[in-house]
């Protein structure tokens, strides 16, 4: 099995008073593909938005490829990310578009 190339552990993310996503435990192994499912507002694009660090998360940690992505030790503590930490991680996250709006140019 090894590491998983990505793990969601214990996540909580809220709006205000709206919790969308309580406790979320995700692992995903390196090569494999996983279609995330459920109703609209459920927090699918909740979940990918806190994997590009385009979202703070306000409980748990998130890690990818084995190191905290949310997350960095300092003086063996685990303390949230600072941007360079965040920026250093994220460089091994892509992202594709479902519309090809950034390169309208390009096929
Ligand atoms: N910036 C925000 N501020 C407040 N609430 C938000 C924000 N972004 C998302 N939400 C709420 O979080 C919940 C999850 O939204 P999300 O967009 O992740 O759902 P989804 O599963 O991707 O839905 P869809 O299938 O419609 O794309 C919804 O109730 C939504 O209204
Ligand atoms: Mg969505």
């Amino acid at each position: 099995m090894g590491e998983p190339m990505v793990r969601f552990e214990n996540v909580a993310k809220r709006y205000g008073a709206l919790t969308v996503l309580d406790d979320l435990n995700l692992d995903i192994a390196r090569n494999e593909k996983v279609c995330i499912i459920g109703p609209s507002g459920s927090g699918k694009t909740t979940v990918l938005r806190m994997l590009m660090t385009l979202e703070r998360i306000d409980g748990g940690v998130i890690w990818v490829d084995g190191e905290p992505l949310t997350h960095m030790q300092k003086n063996g503590q685990m303390v949230p990310a600072s941007d360079r930490h965040l920026r250093r991680v994220r460089g091994k996250i892509g992202m594709v578009f479902q519309h090809f709006n950034l390169f309208p140019h390009m096929t």
